[in-house]
């Protein structure tokens, strides 16, 4: 683990947010923080974190599997799932067995291998949330985009998201960001991720959301 600045050196339950580095998730991070949440970055790369970081590459399952042994003590209430990639752009014509693996691999199954190593640490009535996006979803993501197969991945995870609130007693979610100025989203986007990041976590304060929902950062439920 990287040590890096901490806000919290308490037992309180940990909050452990992927891709916590840059873009949305540092956004996150940061809103985690204000709400008093004791955060642990999960991160390529522990340089310029705002907490303690513990480095991850979300393509190594070995890594993956080892990451509870390398968290402090306590139990982990909070898991936001937010590292991913788009992938490329070019519709059918970027659908390579590389990029295929990569997309899947980061976007779908990383966040379940490290939601299943994640099972004996999470507190009971602990949330995990899956940020995924409008893209993957049948009934509203039709866009001019080609980004063909980051669409299927947010579906694919949407998909695991609902099978493990049908057979785990925590509370799972998927919950779109909305368009951010990421490097992800670019320039033009819609919204600053602090203001996505915010919304975000309002929805995962309010207990009221079921597991197994699929909703924005602003409280409206995405179809399928
Ligand atoms: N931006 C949007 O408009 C938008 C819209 C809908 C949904 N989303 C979703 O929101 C989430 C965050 O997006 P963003 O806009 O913040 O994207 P971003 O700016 O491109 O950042 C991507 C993050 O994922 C991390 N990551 C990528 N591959 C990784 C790997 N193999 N191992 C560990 N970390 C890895 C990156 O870490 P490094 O710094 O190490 O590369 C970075 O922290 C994603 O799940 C995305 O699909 C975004």
């Amino acid at each position: 683990m990287s040590n890096t600045a901490s806000a919290s050196t308490g037992t309180e339950p940990l909050t452990l947010i992927t891709g916590s580095g840059r873009g949305l998730g540092r956004a996150l991070v940061a809103a985690a923080l204000a709400r008093g949440r004791r955060v642990v970055g999960l991160a390529r790369s522990g340089a310029g974190a705002l907490v303690e970081t513990v480095e991850l590459d979300l393509a190594d399952a070995g890594a993956i599997a080892a990451v509870p042994g390398r968290l402090p003590a306590g139990p982990v209430d909070l898991v936001i799932h937010n590292a991913g990639v788009r992938g490329p752009v070019n519709g059918l014509d970027g659908v390579t067995p590389e990029a295929f693996g990569e997309v899947m691999s980061v976007n779908v199954l990383a966040p379940l291998l490290l939601t299943r190593a994640l099972l004996p640490r999470l507190a009971p009535g602990a949330t995990v949330v899956f940020i995924s996006s409008r893209a993957g979803s049948c009934a509203e993501g039709a866009d001019p985009d080609r980004d063909d197969l980051y669409g299927m991945s947010k579906a694919a995870l949407n998909r695991g998201m609902v099978k493990l609130s049908q057979h785990h007693p925590q509370r799972f979610l998927a919950l779109h960001p909305g368009w951010l100025r990421t490097d992800m989203g670019g320039g033009e986007a819609d919204l600053d991720p602090a203001e996505a990041a915010e919304g975000l976590m309002e929805q995962i304060d309010d207990s009221g959301l079921p597991s197994g929902w699929f909703g924005d950062y602003a409280g409206a439920k995405v179809g399928w």
